[in-house]
């Protein structure tokens, strides 16, 4: 246990605030659970901590890390659901870039044997994002037109075949040619480099001027106002990150346009309800289960080299999910 150790940043900045800080083990209280990871993923929503875009919650160095897989190494009084040596995987914010970790265990869904770590931790924040926003932010219906942002990112990827799968025609964007052609092959329909060309425009072309039913956006400040444009008539917008920054320059009477609807979601609230968490998971492993999503894990990189691992992401050269092994 004396190898135990966190990538914690030291305060709000680059990637260079990262360093190596030795953790120490302790049993877990009531309700809790230690787990040992065996494998962290690494999201955009670290990014936001890191950097300092969203408030920084303590008053010492952080652990930044949200979605993370491991086996249960004790058990705290009460807990019931859990045993050691049982697989689990996780999603929560922040506290994950540790090779050991306690965590509330109603945080904790049970890993089914067929389902490998590493893509548990690719996607318990990412696939369970998809799931919320296919089934509840807008519940899709088969036929109908959406857009979607970054569609060859983490969240983008499993979003396009789980669109597919339901028969819903989904218009993704990315940036380039090669990100463009990788989310065709994940489901999309179409997809448009947003660096190249102008969105709106090209959503027109292909809804013959009818708008979609809804844009989900992640991308914020550089892409909001036009998602909005892109949108049928009493069409929803999802804004649920602010990759390129924030979208505040959207005022409620832009809505007016098109009596459009707004929501901004956001994962943690949907987890915080465990049944929805057991059900939400189960829904997911099944899909990757049945092969209609295929996890596609971009970069696997030591715990240690977690600055790598964020610059790719701030540097929008990733596509699909990367993975730290502890
Ligand atoms: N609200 C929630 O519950 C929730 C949950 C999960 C994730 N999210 C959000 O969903 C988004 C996707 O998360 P992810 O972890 O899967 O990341 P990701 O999509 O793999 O990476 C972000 C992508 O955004 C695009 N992008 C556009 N402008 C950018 C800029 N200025 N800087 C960096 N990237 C830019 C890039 O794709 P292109 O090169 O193709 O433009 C980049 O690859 C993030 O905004 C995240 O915060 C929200």
């Amino acid at each position: 246990m004396t190898d135990a150790y966190a990538m914690a940043a030291r305060a709000p900045g680059g990637s260079d605030m990262f360093h190596k800080v030795a953790i120490t083990l302790p049993e877990p209280g009531p309700g809790q659970v230690r787990i040992r990871h065996t494998a962290v993923g690494v999201n955009f929503l670290d990014v936001y901590y890191r950097g300092g875009s969203y408030p920084w919650p303590v008053e010492a160095d952080l652990v930044t890390g949200s979605e993370g897989a491991g086996v249960v190494e004790a058990v705290g009084a009460g807990v019931t659901e859990f045993a050691v040596g049982q697989r689990v995987a996780y999603t929560t914010p922040n506290g994950a870039y540790a090779t050991h970790r306690l965590l509330e265990a109603a945080l904790l869904v049970p890993l089914p044997d067929d389902i490998a770590d590493e893509i548990a931790a690719a996607v318990m924040l990412k696939g369970l994002t998809a799931q919320y926003l296919l089934h509840h932010s807008f519940p899709v219906q088969a036929g109908q037109t959406v857009l979607f942002h970054a569609a060859a990112g983490g969240v983008g990827l499993i979003a396009g075949q789980w669109l597919a799968a339901k028969g819903v025609r989904a218009i993704g964007t990315a940036g380039g040619p090669e990100k463009c052609a990788l989310a065709l092959q994940n489901g999309y329909d179409a997809v448009i480099d947003y660096r190249a060309q102008d969105f709106v425009t090209e959503v027109g072309t292909l809804t013959d001027g009818k708008g979609v039913a809804v844009a989900y956006d992640s991308v914020g400040r550089d892409t909001i106002m036009g998602s909005l444009d892109a949108l049928e008539r009493f069409g929803t917008l999802v804004s649920f990150g602010q990759s390129s920054g924030a979208p505040d320059q959207l005022k409620i009477k832009d809505l007016t346009k098109g009596s459009y609807r707004l929501t901004r979601p956001t994962l943690f609230h949907h987890v915080a309800r465990r049944d929805w968490l057991l059900r939400a998971a189960e829904d997911l492993f099944g899909m990757i289960r049945s092969g209609k999503i295929v996890i596609r894990i971009d970069r696997t990189l030591p715990l240690a080299e977690v600055a790598e691992a964020h610059d790719g992401l701030e540097g929008r050269r990733t596509t699909g999910s990367t993975v730290l092994i502890p």
